[in-house]
């Protein structure tokens, strides 16, 4: 039996069975790179930072914006509704850094 198995390298295993299990282990950082990965594999092909920049623009108020995104992606090529929040939240996040003063 194989008893080399380091401790990192199982960390990394467990991380990576969590993560395919939509587990995160490292609430923060973790969330938002599920967030912006989510939203890369479906909308990426299409949509990048312009896009959201100008969807900022377009709706200025956050909580309407919200609200506005939350309807429009139950139609335009629809996330699942775990994915539909991830994808929001990263939206609505990337907006927000954009204007936060530097
Ligand atoms: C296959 C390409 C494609 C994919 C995938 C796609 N979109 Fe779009 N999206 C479009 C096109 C085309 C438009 C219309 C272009 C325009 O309004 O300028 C659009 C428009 C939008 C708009 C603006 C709607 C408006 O009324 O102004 C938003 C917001 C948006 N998409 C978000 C998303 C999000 C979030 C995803 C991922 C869940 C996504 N789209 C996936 C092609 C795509």
């Amino acid at each position: 039996m194989r008893t080399n198995l380091s401790c990192s390298r199982l960390t990394r295993f467990v991380r990576a069975i969590a993560r395919s299990a939509g587990v995160c282990l490292t609430p923060g950082t973790g969330h938002a790179s599920e967030a912006e990965a989510a939203f890369k594999a479906r909308c990426g092909q299409c949509h990048g930072a312009r896009d959201i920049r100008h969807w900022g623009r377009q709706h200025a108020d956050a909580a309407a914006r919200q609200a506005w995104l939350d309807q429009f992606l139950r139609r335009h090529y629809p996330p699942s509704e775990a994915e539909r929040t991830l994808i929001v939240d990263y939206i609505q996040s990337a907006i927000a850094a954009a204007r936060a003063p530097r």
